[in-house]
C-alpha cells in the first residue's frame, strides 16, 4: 500500500530509510532521535558530526549502521509556537525534502515518525494532516511505499467530527456475529473455496465463469471509464500499488482482498448499491458484523470518499486499512 499508518517503534522498521526527528545540531537528543542513535550505535554519531548540523525543514542522510534500514534521513522539524510562525510550511518542507532525498538514493520504502509532535509540541492531528498531504502529493508522481509510524505507546486520539459520527453509527448498527450471515459465506463458495453452491450465488457464479456476467476486473475498468478517470488516477486514489492494479487488470479471474475491493469503490465514489455489486464480484458482502464494513458504509452513505480520512478512522479503531 503506497501510504500506510502503522503502530510500531521506528527503529524496528525494516525499510530502505527511516526518518529521524532530529535537532539542528544533529548531535542526538531524546525521543525518536535518542532511540535511533541508541539502536544504530556510535558510528551514526560519528557520521552525524561530519554533517555540521541541519537547518529546520532541511534533511540530511547517513547510513543506518546497526538499524534494520539502509539509511537514516535526519530532518529538523519546527518548534510549535502557536501556528503563526511558519511552522506548517517548515513541517511540509521536512517531509518533502526527506522524500526527495530518499528518491535520490533509490529508496523504495521509507518510514516517518510524526515529526515535531513530541518535544517540539506540534499538535498531532494537524501534523498528521500535513504529513498525509505532502506524502500523498509526492506519491501521485512517484512509486514508493511510505509508512507513517505512530509510536506503539502513543495514544493517537485524532478525534475529528467524522470519527465521532462513525463511532456513533457503529454503536447503532453493529451486531455481534452470532451466526455467519448467508452473504458472508459467499466468499467460501467462490472457486477454490470448500464447495460450489447451486443457489443464486452459484448460478451467477456459473454465468461469471462462463463469461456471461461481468467479473470484478471488468466492472472496475468499466467504472474507471464511466468516471472519466485514468487507471493511475484510480489506483492512486485507492491507495493501491500499481503492480497489484496491473495484476487485477490483466487477470479477469483475479480476486482482490475485501479491503482492496472497497478501496476501489471509494476511489470511484460508487454508491452503496454499486459497492455491494462490485464486492459481490470479488466474493464478498458488506456486513454489520464487521466494524470496518460499517465505517466504509457510513462514509459512502455520507459522501466521504477521501481514503486517507477513512484510513485514519480505521487506524484509530485498530481496524484494517483500505488499499494495498
Ligand atoms: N518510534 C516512533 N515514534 C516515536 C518513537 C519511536 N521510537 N519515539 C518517539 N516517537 C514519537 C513521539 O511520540 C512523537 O509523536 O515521535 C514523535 C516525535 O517526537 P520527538 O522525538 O520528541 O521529536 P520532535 O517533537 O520532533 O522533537 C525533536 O526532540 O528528541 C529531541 O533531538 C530531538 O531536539 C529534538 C527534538
Amino acid at each position: 500500500m503506497p501510504l500506510e499508518m502503522v503502530r510500531n517503534d521506528i527503529v524496528k522498521m525494516p525499510v530502505d530509510a527511516i526518518v529521524n526527528a532530529a535537532n539542528a545540531s544533529l548531535l542526538g537528543g531524546g525521543g525518536v532521535d535518542g532511540a535511533i542513535h541508541r539502536a544504530a550505535g556510535p558510528q551514526l554519531m560519528e557520521e552525524c558530526r561530519k554533517l555540521q548540523g541541519c537547518a529546520t525543514g532541511e534533511a540530511k542522510l547517513t547510513r543506518g549502521y546497526r538499524l534494520p534500514c539502509r539509511y537514516v534521513i535526519h530532518t529538523v522539524g519546527p518548534i510549535w509556537q502557536g501556528g503563526g510562525h511558519g511552522e506548517r510550511a517548515l513541517l511540509k518542507a521536512c517531509y518533502r525534502n526527506s522524500l526527495e532525498l530518499a528518491r535520490e538514493k533509490g529508496c523504495e520504502t521509507v518510514a516517518f515518525p510524526l515529526i515535531s509532535t513530541g518535544a517540539y509540541g506540534y499538535p498531532k492531528a494537524q501534523a498528521l494532516q500535513v504529513a498525509i498531504e505532502v506524502i500523498t502529493r509526492f506519491l501521485l508522481e512517484n512509486e514508493m511505499t511510505v509508512y507513517i509510524v505512530v509510536f506503539s505507546k502513543d495514544a493517537l486520539e485524532l478525534g475529528g467530527k467524522l470519527f465521532g459520527e462513525i463511532k456513533a453509527y457503529i454503536d447503532d448498527v453493529y451486531v455481534e456475529e452470532y451466526l455467519r450471515r448467508p452473504e458472508e459465506s459467499l466468499r467460501r463458495r467462490m472457486p477454490g473455496g470448500p464447495r460450489r453452491d447451486e443457489g443464486a450465488a452459484g448460478s451467477s457464479l456459473e454465468a461469471m465463469l462462463n463469461g456471461a456476467e461481468e467479473g470484478f476486473a471488468q466492472m472496475l475498468l468499466r467504472k474507471i471509464d464511466e468516471k472519466g478517470l485514468t487507471d493511475a488516477a484510480c489506483y492512486k486514489r485507492a491507495n493501491v500499488d500499481r503492480r497489484l492494479f496491473n495484476k487485477i487488470k490483466n487477470n479477469p479471474e483475479y480476486r482482490p482482498g475485501k479491503q482492496t475491493a472497497l478501496a476501489f469503490a471509494i476511489a470511484l465514489e460508487l454508491s452503496l448499491e454499486e459497492t455491494k455489486e462490485m464486492l459481490m464480484k470479488a466474493g464478498f458482502a458488506l456486513s454489520h458484523s464487521n466494524k470496518a464494513d460499517i465505517v466504509v458504509e457510513y462514509c459512502i452513505m455520507n459522501g466521504r470518499y477521501d481514503i486517507m480520512e477513512i484510513n485514519q478512522v480505521l487506524f484509530q479503531l485498530d481496524l484494517p486499512p483500505l488499499g494495498y
